[in-house]
């Protein structure tokens, strides 16, 4: 198979280095991502059914074992002992009190402040307090791209229909060519009537890394409220929400940080933080001397799944958030290098290698997406997801080079007729 050959020849050193990669800041020295005896041994440290592969950590992670047996240990000790639980110290529900070690870690992951991260229950939740707290004025207008999630997008339409605003999509190509381009169009977008902006960083739709911290530089010069979801983003790319310049940055736990469903994060800049106000109101309603913590409460919640997280974000520093995020690319540029080598499949994700990472999206000619996704489960058990005229394609660590080569087999011979 001569496009196996050539790709697997393709993943070089040099395009593990792009240039994405180059700015984020390498605490300690790197094995190579490609040290695939490494990999395997983490691999084992999953719970992941050895006869399928999950290709789809774009809508679910797959839980680590330690998350999976920490969250469950603390379900058990709600059913068996919370008797003991005399309402002093260590919480055993959420929504009330601080969540301040997890907290802290999402700070430090994000560069950000303790006080300025909330732990909310996903970037649905996390979008709606930004997009239900700050006033938007009548006439105003809120520029998106034409490929936002629908949770990402529905608190802002949701607001600008309520407020009389009005909402701008950019329309955005697909495949992007480069950073610059999308740079361009999103700000060329923006008018003296422009009052927030709402982009993804990473497109749910096509693995594209967005410009954010040029689109958001122009934005802040023209007074705009930038607000950028991080779904895809965080745990799989470099996410510095200081670098960005961000007023917000909506985030979740449950997909790259392989953490259990139901756990998202707000970032809310301090001094943009008070303006906003609190949506789920309790005790703390009022906090601005921690905006986090204020936004964080919000009744009462599920403390095994906070537990399960901050197993998940330890998980992830045990490794090496470097080290996780370079192995993520590696994995999604060896599938990008194998598809562009059969004629009859179309790509979507960025042509530049140096604006996509662990998503990839593609459609082969003559299959559906709804087709191609059966094709790969029952020709070879791999889980991608249909998406448009083809899939969403994740790749992960607990994925392994040869699950990558048995995908591009399946889809080559289906491009073959
Ligand atoms: C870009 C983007 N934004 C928002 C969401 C919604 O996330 P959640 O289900 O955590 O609310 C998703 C989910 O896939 C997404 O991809």
């Amino acid at each position: 198979m001569t496009h196996r050959r050539s790709f697997l020849e393709s993943i070089s050193a040099s395009a593990l280095a792009a240039s994405w990669f180059r700015g984020a800041a390498l605490a300690r020295p790197l094995p190579r991502p490609g040290d695939d005896a490494y990999w395997d041994k983490v691999r084992d440290r999953f719970m992941l059914a050895r006869d399928k592969v999950f290709f789809n950590n774009g809508t679910v992670g797959a839980m680590p074992r330690v998350v999976f047996e920490k969250t469950v240990e603390h379900l058990r000790k709600m059913a068996v002992d919370v008797a003991d639980w005399d309402y002093r110290g260590e919480n055993w529900i959420a929504g009330y009190g601080d969540p301040a070690s997890l907290r802290g870690k999402l700070a430090g992951l994000l560069h950000a402040d303790e006080k300025e991260i909330a732990l909310t229950e996903n970037v649905t939740c996390s979008n709606s307090y930004v997009a239900d707290g700050i006033e938007i004025e009548k006439g105003a207008e809120i520029v998106m791209s034409d490929q936002e999630h629908p949770g990402g997008e529905g608190p802002w339409l949701t607001a600008a229909k309520r407020h009389g605003g009005a909402v701008t999509r950019v329309k955005l190509p697909k495949p992007a060519h480069s950073a610059d381009e999308l740079a361009t169009l999103v700000a060329g977008a923006f008018t003296t009537r422009t009052r927030v902006l709402f982009l993804s960083h990473v497109i749910t739709g096509s693995g594209a890394i967005v410009p954010v911290k040029q689109i958001c530089a122009e934005a802040r010069s023209r007074g705009i409220f930038t607000v950028i979801d991080g779904a895809q983003a965080f745990a799989h790319i470099p996410v510095d929400v200081k670098d960005i310049g961000c007023d917000a940055y909506v985030g979740c736990l449950h997909k790259w940080m392989l953490a259990p469903a139901g756990t998202g994060f707000l970032f809310l800049r301090q001094d943009k933080a008070p303006a906003v106000w609190t949506t789920l109101p309790s005790s703390n309603w009022d906090n601005h001397a921690d905006e986090g913590y204020r936004l964080s409460q919000r009744g009462t919640g599920s403390q095994s799944l906070l537990v399960g997280a901050e197993a998940a974000v330890d998980f992830h520093l045990e490794l090496g958030h470097e080290r996780v995020l370079a192995r993520v690319k590696y994995l999604g540029d060896r599938l990008r290098a194998g598809l562009r080598e059969m004629p009859k499949v179309k790509i979507y994700s960025p042509e530049d290698n140096a604006i996509c990472a662990g998503i990839t999206v593609y459609a082969v000619d003559g299959v559906s997406g709804d087709k191609l996704q059966d094709e790969m489960w029952n020709r070879a058990r791999l889980r991608p997801r249909s998406s448009g005229p083809g899939v969403r394609h994740s790749t992960h660590i607990f994925n392994s080079p040869a699950e990558i080569d048995k995908a591009l087999e399946v889809v080559h011979a289906l491009a073959r007729g």
